[in-house]
């Protein structure tokens, strides 16, 4: 855990022109900086960015947040992370300690795995540049394959040699402990006193996460060997969770951004080949189905994936399915096929980087258009098959949430497979319907297909909803002009600001709403304790992903006068100069509010009380009403 104090420095130094810029060029315009959005494919800016709040906002995808967020996001970092990269950026040193025990040990034993998978990734380069075995042996097998020195730096590739301990040995004598490499499946036969190198006379893929560090190896056989495995990987371990992760993610997650595309290939070797070609934006499943972990994971970059198969029909039809994944994920897919008998690797070699772009541009399809096409080449006039197929299909296309997405796929069926659209809504609905009842059930299934029942509880919301407006106009006005002075006092010379006016009036307030009630707690906490008004990034920076995500709302105004408009003499009051007046009748309005509803309430007790009670109730119903008769008559004079 990094302490919060160093937490706060990090959050202190960050500036978001810095950080923004390492990635974007920020252009001028008023007191934001714009650019192009690096979250979404764009061609005129809509991308602020608040030197003065800190903070980044895209009112092209609604993509906002501090610089943390930033990292996290661009990077796809997780929260300790992205601090962790900042730290690095401002030269900030984090002294990572404060655990209690049980963290230390986890956090340990973590940080220890990922020393011992970086060790272990430099040993097997250095083995495959170095020794003797590993320049005759691995280097001449990457040689032949037509990977280039950059190519093998650039994906870390390595060598393990033939011996049985020439790895543990080492690391060892580098202070490594057996029960480490073991746990980070770097050994094997630890319980069985039996110690062996896991990798032995392979070559060497590291596999990394998202930020670049080695979590797991892929070691290759030399030759073809039908009594030994291809690939021997490493176990899961506490750093490696293989369906959390796919191969490439690292190297290739700039690419992907940039192009809004994610070509999605078998093996490790395709992976590479198209790098060394100069298609970057590529990653590996590493031969297993695609998890919806996975899938998240390359939709922090982008939300297409084209999936490449290799040129066999068999291997095709056995992966199909695990695809409908993705549709589920609301990704869009193409996908397309390779001549037959070559995989992506095979034909980028074939026929290099540009023919290989020509290729994908005009062969791929969509992804329910491929499978479509693809089944009918079975299916030879047979309407049992044909049948089938059309339930596969909608079976497929239901999985898509996007309602939109899914009507625009019955019609491309309906035309590929010359059947009525109705046809295909009719078996849909069969599905649907299995799928609400499945979903009563509880196993938190995917789609509702009907528009909710209008009821008591949407009605509820409803009504809460108009108080929630209130509310946040309220708490919008604390985050954004609390420090205002309303008056002035000439004799004590003090300030009385909005946020003092505000915070009086309302403390005894219910909040309803979680998130606001959050802010104002917030708020309150620190304009009490402190005796000052909070600065806005206590709440743009909290780790409260909604209390960010509102205020940074609050914060970009999506219509701030332009700079036109200074140009003329037109008297346009800020809101700031008004505040007092608004805010006066927003307490109003609210306490209004609150009234009513609690008469409200009073009024349904009163059908199950008793006779006594029931006289209370109605005293302190007409109390309420008067009150609520003042307060409207206050508000009308002013309005
Ligand atoms: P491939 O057999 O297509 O391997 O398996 P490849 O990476 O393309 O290697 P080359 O080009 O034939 O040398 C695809 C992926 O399936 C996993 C690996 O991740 C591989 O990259 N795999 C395959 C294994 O994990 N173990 C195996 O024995 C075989
Ligand atoms: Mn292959």
């Amino acid at each position: 855990m990094i302490p919060q104090e160093t937490v706060q420095r990090i959050i202190e130094s960050a500036d978001i022109v810095e950080v923004v810029g390492e990635f974007v060029s920020l252009k001028k315009r008023g007191a934001s900086m714009i650019a192009c959005c690096p979250f979404h494919n764009e061609k005129t800016p809509s991308f602020n960015v608040s030197p003065s709040k800190g903070i980044y906002k895209c009112f092209g995808c609604g993509k906002g947040g501090d610089s943390v967020k930033f990292v996290m996001e661009l990077e796809g970092l997780s929260y300790p992370d992205a601090l962790r990269w900042l730290a690095k950026k401002y030269g900030i040193e984090i002294k990572e300690r404060e655990f209690t025990d049980e963290d230390l040990k986890n956090q340990n034993e973590k940080e220890s795995l990922f020393i011992a998978l970086e060790y272990a990734q430099k040993y097997f380069t250095e083995t495959l540049f170095e020794s003797e075995e590993g320049q005759s042996v691995g280097q001449s097998y990457f040689k032949e394959r037509g990977f280039s020195d950059l190519t093998i730096q650039k994906f870390n590739l390595g060598y393990a040699l033939q011996s049985r301990e020439a790895f543990f040995k080492k690391a060892e004598k580098a202070g490594f402990s057996m029960e480490i490499l073991s746990k980070g499946g770097l050994i094997s036969g630890l319980e069985e006193n039996n110690i062996k190198d896991r990798f032995r006379g392979r070559v060497i893929f590291p596999i990394h996460n998202v930020a670049g560090k080695p979590i797991a190896f892929g070691a290759r056989i030399l030759k073809p060997d039908p009594k030994a495995p291809k690939y021997i990987n490493s176990p899961e371990t506490e750093i490696y969770v293989k369906s959390n992760i796919v191969y490439g993610i690292s190297q290739a997650k700039n690419a992907i951004r940039n192009l809004d595309n994610c070509f999605l290939v078998e093996g490790y070797t395709d992976v590479i080949s198209l790098h060394q070609a100069g298609i970057e934006n590529v990653v590996a499943s590493s031969g297993t189905s695609l998890t919806p972990y996975q899938v998240r994971l390359i939709r922090r970059f982008s939300s297409n994936i084209t999936v490449l198969y290799d040129g066999d029909a068999a291997g095709i039809k056995a992966s199909i399915r695990g695809f409908d994944i993705i549709l589920e994920e609301d990704m869009d897919v193409k996908a397309v096929v390779f001549p037959d008998g070559d995989d992506p690797d095979s034909y980028i070699r074939k026929v290099g980087g540009a023919a290989f772009s020509e290729y994908i541009k005009n062969n791929q399809k969509d992804f329910i258009r491929f499978k479509t096409e693809l089944a009918l080449e079975d299916i030879e006039n047979d309407p049992i098959k044909k049948a089938n197929l059309i339930t596969d299909l909608v079976a497929t296309i239901v999985k898509i949430p996007n309602p939109i997405k899914r009507s625009v796929f019955f019609q491309e069926v309906s035309q590929i497979l010359d059947i009525d659209e109705q046809i295909l809504i009719i078996e849909a609905n069969k599905l649907l319907k299995v799928k609400t009842t499945e979903t009563k059930k509880g196993d938190g299934g995917v789609i509702s297909p009907q528009p909710p029942v209008r009821n008591l509880e949407l009605e509820l919301a409803e009504r809460l909803y108009v108080n929630n407006a209130q509310e946040e106009a309220l708490i919008k006005d604390l985050v954004l002009y609390g420090h205002v002075v309303i008056e002035w006092d000439e004799d004590t010379k003090e300030a009385f600001t909005l946020a003092d006016y505000l915070i009086g009036e309302t403390s005894d307030l219910n909040i309803e709403s979680p998130v606001f009630r959050k802010i104002y707690d917030l708020y309150k906490f620190h304009f009490i304790n402190q005796k000052q008004v909070p600065s806005s990034t206590i709440f743009t920076s909290n780790v409260d992903e909604e209390i960010q995500k509102t205020t940074i709302n609050w914060l970009s105004p999506k219509h701030e006068l332009s700079d036109k408009w200074s140009n003329f003499e037109i008297f346009i009051p800020k809101y700031e100069e008004i505040l007092d007046e608004v805010s006066y009748k927003m307490v109003l309005r609210i306490r209004i509010e609150k009234l009513k509803k609690e008469v409200a309430a009073n009024i349904l007790e009163i059908d199950d009380s008793s006779e006594e009670n029931t006289d209370i109730l109605l005293d302190q119903i007409n109390k309420k009403q008067s009150t609520i008769k003042l307060l409207s008559e206050e508000l009308g004079a002013i309005i």
